[in-house]
């Protein structure tokens, strides 16, 4: 629960893109928040209001002239309560009454009468490509962002109208993220975190190759809790089907070198976490050509060499960047990760059993330093990955 105990006021105005809302009341409930929706006329020629009630389980308020609540001055009370004012879609229109001041609907008059620190304002704008792209517009959101206000998107692609290009409002799921990264505290404000992630793949011959069991899930968290900490994130990860968090610049490689080489080009950093679970050796006497089975023929005889320790040149550079190693390990968890701190000379290990965390949604983990041992009790790893990010940034202080 992403967004547990919050409250939200969502706006919705006038474009198709009130359809993807329907959807994000969804999702904003299923992390905790509560909701109270306020509908414009326009948004009401997309969807009505009854949707919204039955979606979000509470009255939709819909004219300041006719309150279903409190004293009848919902454009004041209906923020009150609220941890954000979130209007979405929110089209070129509404903008231009938000950089103006104008107050002529329910909406726009208590996005005026909110408290500007308790109650910040996100907007998701939604238009065509020419209303976004017209100065008036970008002359709107400049201002917009000169008072504070915080603007998702827009996106570009395919619009309902017919034209491509920047104006699509972000997909429920973008939003969502985007909203809970709002909240988390910027401990990595101005930072560059570069990390490793997932598995490596070493080839055999062209169709075959040396893996291990690693999904990468515990990497990607860790870039998404340093992306919401407010950190500039790269990700260099082995092969994984998972999405990238938004806003982290991912590099795809499948080998132990190939990561070694992207990560050496993309320092410098302020920290660097070695997540992936990278192959200890590479098959030297790889064949061009797919090796063939015979009746007769003799298993093939693969040989073996040490692949480069990435963490460990990191750790060794002269600009070293704060360096955090992860250890997954069958037995004896804490004793190896401990030696691994000497042997890899870095500030900080993180160790897990290899046979809980390779693949799971949840994990336990220990932090190793020259101080001891925290351990972090079983949990999601996103959660993990947020307390791991938030350790790492009070050692950086
Ligand atoms: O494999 P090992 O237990 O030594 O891994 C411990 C740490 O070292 C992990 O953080 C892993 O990402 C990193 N590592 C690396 N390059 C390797 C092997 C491991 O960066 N070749």
């Amino acid at each position: 629960m992403q967004l547990a105990k919050k409250h939200f006021v969502v706006g919705m105005t006038g474009g198709i893109a009130a359809y993807k809302v329907c959807e994000l009341v969804r999702r904003l409930q299923d992390e905790g928040a509560s909701l109270q929706v306020v509908m414009t006329d326009g948004a009401q020629q997309f969807i009505t209001a009854m949707t919204m009630q039955a979606l979000s389980g509470r009255s939709v308020e819909t004219d300041q002239w006719k309150s279903l609540t409190g004293n009848a001055m919902p454009h004041i009370e209906l923020t009150r309560n609220a941890d954000a004012v979130i209007v979405a879609p929110a089209t070129a229109d509404f903008l231009a009454k938000l950089a103006h001041g104008l107050a002529d609907d329910l909406l726009a008059a208590l996005a005026l009468a909110r408290d500007r620190v308790r109650t910040p304002l996100i907007v998701a704008p939604a238009m065509n490509v020419e209303m976004w792209g017209n100065p008036a517009t970008q002359r709107n959101v400049a201002q917009l962002r000169d008072d504070g206000i915080v603007i998702l998107g827009p996106a570009s692609g395919a619009q309902a109208c017919g034209e491509t290009g920047v104006g699509r409002m972000l997909e429920a799921h973008e939003l969502l993220e985007d909203i809970v990264a709002f909240f988390q505290p910027k401990t990595l404000a101005g930072k560059k975190v570069l990390l490793t992630a997932g598995p490596t793949f070493e080839p055999i011959d062209p169709v075959r190759g040396i893996t291990n069991l690693s999904s990468g899930k515990t990497g990607f968290a860790v870039a998404r809790a340093a992306r919401d900490a407010g950190a500039r994130v790269t990700m260099i990860a082995g092969p994984s089907a998972l999405g990238t968090p938004r806003n982290v610049e991912r590099v795809d490689v499948t080998t132990g070198k190939q990561m070694m080489d992207a990560v050496l080009s993309h320092l410098p950093a302020d920290v660097f976490i070695a997540v992936a679970a990278v192959a200890d050796w590479h098959v030297s006497n790889q064949s061009a050509r797919k090796i063939k089975k015979t009746a007769t023929s003799t298993p093939p005889a693969l040989q073996f060499a040490l692949n480069p320790d990435i963490l460990a040149t990191v750790a060794a550079l002269p600009s070293a960047p704060y360096c955090v190693g992860f250890a997954a390990e069958s037995d004896d968890v804490i004793d190896n990760a401990r030696r691994k701190l000497g042997t890899k000379k870095v500030p900080l290990m993180v160790a897990n059993r290899a046979q809980d965390a390779f693949g799971a949604d949840r994990s336990e983990l220990s932090l190793i330093d020259q101080e001891g041992v925290m351990t972090l009790p079983n949990d999601d790893k996103l959660a993990q990955a947020r307390r791991l990010i938030a350790e790492i940034s009070a050692r950086l202080r």
